[in-house]
């Protein structure tokens, strides 16, 4: 997917990124020089049940509150996203699937908006600015969470929606058997989970032979407890912009593009 430069950004000078995650909804704007957020990010609980008109009221009261004037605004979600449209919703209620999200948030908001997959954002974020900075060849970053999210980098150039969590191993969705909720609901050692990684990461590895595996998720933060248990020949390194990664990416997207 290619992402022309076309929108300004803020007044202020700064696009407005938001994550949708399955518990908070965050938002901040991104300077685009650094990477780093330009003011304090802003945290709304996700409305129970996080069906998409309510996701989108608070998509609003972020908006007002942290990004005056009218700047383009991306916001993440965590499924397959196709010209505006949510595909799929493994984690998120099922009515997300068939909405157009560009239309449901620019009639909240008024302002351009660009919505984007979770992961990938993520993986762009991680690739402008962060573990993959500068890496040659292809980039994939894996987001290990709830489930598991992809995203594919070449070049700097990210493929949108690769949904690689869903890859079947072993006849399974590749995601209930290795994501960090797995993990935690089966109370897994890091060795007993760094075993299932293993088998994850080296699927991915004979079906792309990868630069660089960029892991991401809260989990990331605990990486030098499972990475160097990984049987794998691909380097393979934490993320590290952490949990800022979602709403840089998506702020430089809506900088960038259009829809
Ligand atoms: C979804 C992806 C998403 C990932 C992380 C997966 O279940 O299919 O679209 O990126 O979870 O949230």
């Amino acid at each position: 997917m290619q992402y022309p430069p076309a929108m300004a950004a803020t007044p202020a000078g700064h696009p407005f990124g938001i994550d949708f995650g399955g518990s908070g909804i965050k938002g901040a704007p991104v300077d685009l020089a650094s990477g780093e957020f330009a003011a304090e990010r802003t945290r709304i609980e996700t409305p129970a049940g996080g069906r998409p008109e309510d996701v989108a009221g608070v998509v609003a009261r972020l908006v007002a509150d942290g990004a005056p004037g009218n700047g383009p605004v991306g916001i993440t979600v965590p499924g397959v996203v196709v010209r505006g449209v949510v595909r799929s919703a493994a984690n998120i209620d099922k009515s997300w699937i068939g909405t157009d999200a560009v239309e449901l948030f620019t009639e909240q908001l008024d302002r351009p908006v660009v919505v984007v997959n979770d992961a990938d954002a993520a993986g762009l974020a991680e690739a402008r600015y962060g573990a993959a900075k500068d890496q040659a060849g292809l980039v994939v970053l894996t987001t290990l969470g709830t489930g598991i999210g992809t995203a594919l980098v070449h070049e700097g150039v990210l493929v949108p929606n690769s949904e690689l969590g869903h890859l079947e191993i072993n006849g399974k969705d590749a995601e209930t058997q290795a994501a960090n909720s797995v993990r935690e609901k089966k109370d897994l050692s890091w060795k007993e989970w760094a075993k299932l990684l293993s088998r994850y990461y080296h699927t991915l590895e004979r079906l792309l032979s990868p630069d660089l595996f960029v892991v991401g998720g809260g989990v990331s933060k605990h990486g030098a407890k499972f990475l160097p248990l990984l049987e794998i020949d691909t380097p393979i390194v934490p993320a590290t912009l952490r949990n800022t990664a979602g709403i840089v990416g998506a702020a430089v997207l809506a900088a960038e593009s259009t829809r």
